[in-house]
């Protein structure tokens, strides 16, 4: 088993924090990092353990980067069953009603399909003080028993 990253941005931060949360799981598991607009949906392996970070944009909307994936996973509808991802997602508490709705809508759309969620559903407010990559590598540490099972 190795751990894949899907990484949904529109300015980046969801790139960087993809990489210091790679940079924890790779002490203990193999890990890959995928912009989600570069990632096959055939390639979606329920023998992968799925880490999805992803932010908000519009009026609580997925990032331009991860529309093209979750677009044609609306499309083809894929069966997930058994696949299990995790969630970390980013957005600013001034969009009070919509607030990280990216990693919601991820969530959500992946579980439709059979996947299941694991672990705490991870949030950045970009309002607070915590620095994303900061509050995404203790949410990492979190998960590596999940993310490292098998
Ligand atoms: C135009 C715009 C719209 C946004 N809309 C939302 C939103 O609806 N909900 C939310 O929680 N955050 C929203 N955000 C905040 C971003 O999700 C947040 O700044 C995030 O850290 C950006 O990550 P990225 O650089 O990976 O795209 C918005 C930001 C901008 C600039």
């Amino acid at each position: 088993m190795s751990v894949v990253i899907l990484y949904g941005t529109e300015t980046g931060t969801a790139e960087d924090v993809s990489d210091a949360v790679a940079d924890v799981l790779a002490e203990h598991t193999e890990v890959e990092t995928f912009d989600m607009t570069d990632y096959a949906i055939e390639d979606l392996d329920p023998a992968n353990f799925y880490v999805v970070i992803c932010s908000t944009y519009g009026d609580g909307e997925l990032p331009s980067s991860a529309l093209p994936f979750f677009d044609l996973l609306d499309e083809e509808t894929p069966d997930l069953t058994g696949l299990r991802f995790a969630v970390f997602g980013l957005g600013d508490q001034v969009y009070e009603d919509t607030f990280n709705r990216g990693g919601e809508i991820c969530a959500e759309k992946l579980s439709a399909l059979g996947a299941t969620q694991v672990g705490t559903h991870g949030r950045h407010d970009a309002s607070s003080a915590d620095k994303p990559k900061d509050l995404a590598s203790d949410w990492a540490g979190e998960i590596i028993a999940l993310a490292a099972r098998d």
